[in-house]
């Protein structure tokens, strides 16, 4: 069995034909950061029309190998939520219109539970519970998924996302949009112990990085113009106090829940120091699972491992459904 999953919620088009053993036959993302990098950040409007002027090419891309549409896919599975409206009603209206021309049944899925379950691409037999720390440009969230309809959120930022940090620290820095990727890049030829950083550490596994972030922007207001090396030990200093908070915590609801498996999800979750710290710190306690890098940021691969989770349990929708831009629970 395969379904074409579709993911728009934000400021990547993206197809994906993913098989209900969890294997990916196609991945195809279009993203847009480079016409929302004048801008320093996703412009919704723009975001939403990019969507409808790609969709067709995208999806086209993504089945191209199945050598035709009907009799092929067994299923169509979108992201519903949470993100941009706009955004997210081109890729549900394509995915009901496409399902009802082909008369295949279709699913919604939740965005962020799809991040979670891009692991279970990377591992097909993970099983909750575990303890999942899901780190994007919109969330911080330790959860404890203890079965696939019950998951307790543990703790969350309390202000800025680490995403949303690393990307305001990258302009603080001069660095280009999306700003996590460029911060980590330029952090492995830095040295992380050049400037002294706060890590704070709240009770309930909460998180807060608008301290860290208004640490850097005073440093480098104070510094004025930063050379090269400058920047990237800036880079490297910010990336080991964002990730050993994220680390800390972590290592915290382990504890406390007694998992003995643990899942990293989100675009954060392609940081190359936190896939590392994450695992060294967990060594002989817990098992880690981190989709690959590209299944970490926003695909549509993600979305079909969601969408045969919830299906195998539940079958496709039966009941038309609309976008949930605000739709918070992972289940
Ligand atoms: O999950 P995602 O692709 O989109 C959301 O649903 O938010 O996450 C995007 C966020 C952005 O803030 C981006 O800067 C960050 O993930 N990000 C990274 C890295 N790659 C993407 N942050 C740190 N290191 C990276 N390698
Ligand atoms: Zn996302």
């Amino acid at each position: 069995m395969r379904l074409l999953a579709l993911e728009t919620s934000c400021d990547e088009t993206a197809a994906a034909v993913v098989r209900d053993d969890f294997s990916v036959e196609s991945s195809v993302i279009a993203s847009q950061a480079a016409a929302h990098a004048q801008f320093g950040g996703v412009v919704p409007e723009l975001a939403a029309r990019m969507h409808l002027e790609r969709i067709p090419s995208v999806v086209a891309e993504a089945v191209e190998g199945l050598g035709g549409l009907s009799g092929t896919l067994d299923g169509v599975a979108v992201a519903r939520g949470p993100g941009l409206v706009g955004c997210l009603a081109v890729g549900v209206t394509y995915a009901q219109s496409l399902a009802a021309g082909l008369g295949l049944p279709v699913v919604g899925v939740n965005h962020m539970s799809g991040h979670v379950l891009a692991a279970r691409i990377e591992d097909p037999g993970l099983e909750p519970p575990f303890v999942a720390l899901v780190v994007s440009g919109g969330h911080t969230d330790l959860i404890h998924y203890q079965a696939h309809d019950r998951v307790a959120l543990m703790g969350a930022t309390r202000d800025d996302a680490v995403g949303e940090a690393f990307d305001k620290v990258a302009r603080m820095l001069g660095l280009p949009y999306p700003g996590g990727p460029a911060i980590d890049r330029l952090a492995e030829e830095g040295d992380p112990s050049r400037y002294r950083l706060p890590r704070p550490v709240l009770p309930d596994f909460a998180f807060s990085f608008s301290g860290l972030k208004t640490a850097v922007l005073y440093l480098v207001r104070d510094l004025g113009e930063l050379g090269h090396q400058q920047v990237a030990d800036m880079a490297a200093s910010f990336r080991l106090a964002a990730v050993e908070t994220l680390c800390t915590q972590l290592e915290a609801a382990v504890e406390q829940t007694g998992s003995t498996q643990v899942v990293l999800a989100g675009g954060v979750a392609s940081n190359q120091l936190l896939r590392r710290l994450a695992r060294q710190r967990l060594a002989g306690v817990a098992e880690v699972t981190i989709p690959a890098p590209e299944l970490c940021t926003d695909n549509a691969a993600m979305i079909g491992a969601a969408a045969w989770t919830k299906v195998s349990r539940d079958g496709f929708d039966t009941e038309p459904f609309g976008v949930e831009p605000g739709l918070r629970a992972y289940v």
